[in-house]
């Protein structure tokens, strides 16, 4: 197996969350030792529910998080205040909580048409970053039972972008269907890649993963160039 892919598997999707959330923690203060600033780019869906509420309590007095610049792997095509919205859940689980200043949250514009969208977003990203290719030091991605990872989905023509570092998407079968979702280039360049899985319904996906089958998972075109892979597990995601 890839010497840089790390599996921690914990009895509970508590466990689990802790373990991930201390994970960040200690990456961010590492890298905050020396660097004015630590960059993320959060999940979406509802498994990271809970390690962003044990950032924003148990762990709020641990960082400096007027230094964290929170950016998203994917948002659905929805109004800021609608229940699907990404920003949305991290806005009231995490950053609302932890009072991160307006200026540290870099979320999509999902107004307009998604292309335009897809291109602000990109602008934004490559303002923040400066030259080159942008290179989060934590990306948080979870999966979907297809191995779907941000919105980039089984078959999709996003994932064989190779310029773009954010494309719309209009067919997500997992609803709703318009999204805005970084795509693998941008993904891979990543320092730190962090999935967050839980539940008996990851379980098919992820045991292709670990079994390393070539089964053209999105989730397995996830190989940083010069970085880690870590994937946080509960029991239930695996055949134990
Ligand atoms: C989304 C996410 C998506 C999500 C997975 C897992 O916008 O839905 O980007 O990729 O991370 O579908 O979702 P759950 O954590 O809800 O199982």
């Amino acid at each position: 197996m890839d010497r840089n892919l790390r599996i921690h598997v914990y009895d509970t999707q508590r466990a689990l969350a802790r373990a991930a959330a201390n994970a960040f923690v200690a990456s961010a203060g590492e890298v905050l030792s020396t660097r004015d600033r630590f960059t993320v780019a959060l999940a979406g869906g509802s498994t990271p529910k809970t390690l962003y509420a044990l950032l924003a309590s148990e762990l709020r007095d641990t960082l400096a998080w007027n230094r964290v610049h929170f950016f998203w792997t994917d948002e659905r095509f929805v109004p800021p205040d609608d229940s699907e919205s990404n920003y949305r859940m991290a806005r009231d689980a995490l950053l609302e909580p932890l009072g991160v200043p307006q200026e540290n949250v870099h979320a999509p514009d999902t107004g307009g048409k998604p292309g335009d969208a897809a291109e602000r977003y990109q602008d934004a990203m490559r303002a923040f970053f400066g030259s080159g290719l942008p290179r989060f030091d934590w990306i948080l991605l979870g999966m979907g039972e297809d191995g779907h990872v941000a919105s980039l989905f089984p078959g999709s023509s996003a994932l064989e972008e190779t310029e773009r570092l954010v494309v719309a998407v209009h067919d997500s079968p997992k609803p709703p269907p318009v999204r805005l979702t970084m795509t693998l280039p941008l993904l891979n360049a990543a320092r730190e890649i962090h999935f967050l899985i839980a539940g008996r319904r990851k379980r098919d996906a992820f045991s292709k993963i670990l079994r390393q089958e070539n089964a053209h998972l999105p989730a397995q075109q996830i190989r940083p160039n010069d970085g880690t892979v870590d994937w946080w597990v509960d029991l239930e995601a695996t055949n134990a």
